[in-house]
């Protein structure tokens, strides 16, 4: 028996291609651990997307390097990759600057990890895959061995928007959408390992399209999907969401009042700079069409402060998009200078201190909705899918339709089924309440 570390950065789609990574592992005999030392083997499954996600993985590196050695002095030998979106924009560094790195693959060729282990096993030296066979990878994969109550499940993957801001064009190359078929055969196994909430990724997942079928389409087909009880999708984009897939939010029970709608920025000077092609009343018009259909719906969003140019005045049309958006909770980062990206090259970059402060501002706001829609939910009766027992003992944590976390004093029997729960209280980052 070997054994496997994988410590995860950055998105879902990377928590999915992790425990993908460790199911394609498990039949060359490695059992997943949970702390690298020691390990026969680790991965870094990393991310690109903003500079300080980076540094985090080269000091990990240098850490690394100490148990590699650690362990060959010890006579066994660690295998060490880096896959994820750094190994793909910046493989050939990595390999220059941390030579106890063995192997590195990109985000579309992991499946050939096992290959790979074995060449390098043989030959020693470094080996380096940063192909984009996205749908090779996952005809190569293997069926899930386990799943979590709610389960993520990659539909889609790459993008072609080039936002200027961005890496991800660059890191998971363009939009492919996997066939129904395959997923639906993928939530059926999901499904039968005790998955009943079914999380759909994509970086931009409602770009959805496949021989024919829509992310509506086939968001109706998995609600048809013996044992699963709920539908999720994530992440979208403004100019992807289509009329059937609003629709779907007032006719699929199991779709959930829930949509990540990233915007990053209310002011149109600044979307047309980062290319997002739509305005920010266009933006405003979808969520209306999305509302009518669905007039309870939880909204999200991403938004980044401080683009290159972005003014004042600016920055206070983004703060008036989410006093007249409202929003149940949302992501916000300063913006950072991603290498080969057009934006990384405007002149006018906004000063550390002016993103600091706007964040803060921008934070305080969206914090402050958050706790007004997660206080209207006190007092109501919300069905709560249970996933876990939770930290504090004689808890059970669950989710309601909104995605909102909920603590219960209940029994762990009731992981994985639906519960109407009184929601009783908010503390700071999850509410109370006790079974109806
Ligand atoms: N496809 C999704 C986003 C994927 S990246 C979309 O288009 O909305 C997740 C989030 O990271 C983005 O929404 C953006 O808010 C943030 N992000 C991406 N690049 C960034 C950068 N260079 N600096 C700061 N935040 C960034
Ligand atoms: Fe990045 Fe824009 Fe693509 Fe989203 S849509 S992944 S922000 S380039
Ligand atoms: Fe990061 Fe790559 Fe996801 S850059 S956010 S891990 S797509």
């Amino acid at each position: 028996m070997k054994t496997l570390y994988v410590k995860t950065y950055g998105c879902q789609m990377n928590a999915y291609d992790s425990a993908k990574m460790a199911d394609l592992l498990a039949p060359l005999g490695y059992a997943t651990i949970d702390a690298p030392e020691g390990a026969d083997m680790v991965i870094l499954n990393t991310c690109h997307i903003r500079e300080k996600a980076v540094e985090k993985v080269y000091s990990e590196l240098g850490r690394l390097r100490g148990l590699k050695a650690k362990k060959a002095r010890d006579g066994g030998r660690m295998v060490l990759a880096v896959a994820g979106c750094v190994g793909q924009a910046e493989g050939a560094e990595i390999v220059a600057r941390e030579p106890a790195v063995d192997l590195v693959v990109g985000p579309q060729s992991y499946h050939r990890l096992p290959e790979m282990i074995a060449r390098t096993a043989r030959a020693g030296g470094h080996a380096l895959e940063t192909d984009f066979p996205a749908l090779e990878k996952f005809d190569s994969l293997p069926a899930p061995a386990s799943s979590t109550v709610s389960a993520f499940l990659t539909v889609q993957e790459g993008c072609n928007k080039f936002c200027t801001f961005c890496v991800v064009p660059y890191t998971r190359g363009s939009e492919q959408s996997r066939p129904a078929e395959a997923i639906l055969r993928e939530a059926r196994q999901l499904a039968d390992k005790g998955a009943r909430e079914l999380v759909l990724l994509g970086q931009n997942v409602n770009a959805y399209d496949a021989d024919g079928w829509s992310l509506a389409k086939l968001c109706d087909a998995l609600s048809n999907v013996q044992g699963i009880e709920r539908i999720r999708y994530t992440t979208s984009h403004p100019r992807d969401m289509a009329d059937d897939l609003i629709a779907a939010h007032g006719s699929n029970k199991k779709l959930m009042p829930y949509l990540h709608l990233p915007v990053q920025s209310g002011s149109d000077a600044v979307l047309e700079a980062m290319n997002r092609q739509h305005s920010a009343d266009d933006y405003r018009r979808q969520i209306d069409r999305v509302r009518k259909v669905r007039p309870d719906i939880a909204l999200t969003s991403d938004f980044i402060v401080g683009f290159p140019g972005e003014s004042d005045s600016d920055f206070e049309a983004t703060l008036q998009l989410v006093r007249d958006i409202g929003y149940a909770t949302a992501f916000s980062f300063k913006y950072s200078k991603r290498p080969g990206t057009p934006a990384s090259t405007m002149r006018k970059q906004v000063g550390e201190e002016v993103k600091t402060a706007r964040l803060d501002a921008l934070q305080k706001l969206l914090l402050s909705q958050q706790h007004a829609f997660d206080d209207s939910q006190i007092g109501k009766i919300q069905p709560v899918l249970f996933e876990k027992t939770a930290r504090e003992t004689g808890q059970i944590m669950g989710r309601t339709p909104y995605q909102q976390p909920v603590h219960v004093i209940a029994q762990p029997s009731l992981i994985g089924s639906v519960a109407d729960v009184r929601i009783e209280r908010r503390t700071a980052n999850s509410l109370h309440g006790t079974l109806a």
